[in-house]
């Protein structure tokens, strides 16, 4: 059975161009792993845009296509790579240095990486420390700055022959900021990059030029920056999509699994101590407390949401929420997480859970940079705007599109992800109820 209200999205045709401010530990091994796919037919793992299978009507149809044969989303062989970073000269010294892949691997696409040369950046040391940035742009008024990155944007899209853009925001994470006046509006905004005000970071002007250059904008690091009013405003009124923020990935990633099932089986929490060391470069700007205070309120946040203290104050109202991120050289992209939580049960009973994870931070990462840009593509295409709130699931601090909190389930966030598809395609929500 269909519903009446098939979206009317316009088709994937010609090359679609995602372009990442920062070619780091992310952004390399998320091109090295599509290139990858491309010249080997290995499925990309770990995608679900194009790994999932999406179940359509009732069970008794047995429709269950594979999610990118559903939603015409672009295929990974019309994809072209760019981005802009201050220090990494490409895609391949980028993948060399941070030592996520093994040279077997990069070899056979070692060419193709090598050719996704890095765009001078738009960089001021003043919001990441620990970086010296050498490959940085000329221009110092940021005014000039987001002009200059507009011109790369329409450069890039004719040199490639682009017929589409997105933008996956993969830079280091900046240091901690508040909203201030010259973020309420756009004209406030515009105002600023004019006067060089100091409240206005590097990503804000990607941002700012990806919108005014139609490019959707997913932000992959907890930056405050497509969560600005006057970026929502822009969205809107260049009819443009936007996610945020901070891709959900490791410890955070592990919260989300188990929060929800001890929430779903009214299991009380007392306190969860989350403590990570981490050796990459994302590790070196963390260590610097500024840029931390930015990562530490997008993950403390995670728990609150999922667990709702003020519906649930008896089992969730007292909660020890710890969370540190200690930079230690020798593990490189290896991190290993250790979360130890206190939970009680029947009578009050305590009991406790040990984590130990030893995850690859740029392995689970990749995968969502494909995710985002893909549908944040085929968002734009459907004329969307402002947050795409069904894309949650796939970050650790979503943005609400409206005024309600985003959901941090990640298995409610599955299922708007899939009844979003679902209900632009012209098909029924699954509801999972005893008929369907
Ligand atoms: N790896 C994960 O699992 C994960 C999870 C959530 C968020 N993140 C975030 O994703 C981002 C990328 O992570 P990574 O491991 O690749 O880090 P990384 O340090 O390897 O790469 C970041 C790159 O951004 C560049 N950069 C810094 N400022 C820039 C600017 N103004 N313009 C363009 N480039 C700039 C740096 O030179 C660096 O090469 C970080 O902000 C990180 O916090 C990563």
């Amino acid at each position: 059975m269909v519903s009446a209200m098939t979206k009317n999205i316009a088709p994937a045709t010609g090359k679609l161009g995602v372009l990442t401010p920062g070619l780091g530990a992310v952004a390399s091994t998320f091109i090295a792993g599509v290139l990858s796919a491309r010249q080997t037919g290995v499925a990309p793992l770990g995608s679900v845009s194009q790994m999932a299978h999406i179940r359509l009507g009732t069970r008794r149809e047995g429709r269950n296509p594979l999610i990118k044969d559903f939603a015409p989303l672009a295929s990974l062989d019309d994809i072209v790579f760019g981005g802009w970073d201050p220090i990494s000269a490409n895609a391949l010294e980028a993948a060399r240095t941070c030592g996520v892949l093994e040279e077997k691997d990069l070899s056979p696409i070692a060419q193709e990486l090598e050719g996704v040369v890095a765009m001078d950046a738009v960089f001021d040391q003043k919001w990441v420390s620990r970086l010296e940035g050498t490959r940085v742009k000329s221009e110092t008024n940021k005014w000039d700055q987001a002009m200059a990155l507009m011109a790369d944007i329409e450069n890039f899209k004719v040199e490639n022959g682009c017929d589409r853009l997105v933008m996956v925001w993969c830079g280091s994470t900046e240091a901690f900021q508040e909203p201030s006046a010259v973020h309420e509006t756009v004209a406030a905004f515009e105002q600023g990059l004019k006067d060089n005000d100091d409240n206005i970071s590097p990503s804000q002007i990607y941002v700012y030029a990806a919108l005014q250059s139609d490019v959707p904008f997913a932000n992959g690091a907890p930056n405050l920056s497509t969560d600005l009013p006057c970026m929502q405003e822009l969205s809107h009124t260049r009819g443009v999509p936007i996610a945020g923020k901070d891709f959900k990935t490791g410890q955070t990633l592990m919260k989300t699994l188990l929060a929800p099932g001890l929430k779903a089986r009214m299991l009380g929490l007392r306190g969860w101590y989350s403590t990570n060391i981490l050796g990459n470069r994302d590790g070196e700007v963390l260590d610097a407390p500024e840029n931390f205070k930015t990562k530490e309120e997008s993950k403390l946040g995670v728990l609150h949401k999922i667990l709702e203290p003020d519906v649930y104050p008896e089992l969730y109202g007292n909660v020890d929420h710890v969370v540190r991120i200690n930079y230690y050289p020798p593990r490189g992209d290896n991190k290993e997480g250790w979360d130890a939580v206190d939970i009680f049960g029947w009578m009050g009973y305590p009991m406790q859970i040990k984590i130990d994870f030893l995850c690859r931070d740029s392995i689970l990462a990749a995968p969502i940079v494909l995710d985002l840009a893909l549908f944040m593509d085929l968002a734009h295409r459907a004329g969307e705007s402002g947050v795409q709130e069904w894309l949650s699931f796939y970050l650790k601090a979503p943005q609400a599109a409206g005024d309600n909190p985003a959901e941090q389930d990640l298995f409610i966030q599955q299922t708007k992800l899939k009844n979003t598809l679902r209900e632009w395609m012209g098909e029924l929500p699954v509801t999972h109820s005893e008929a369907g």
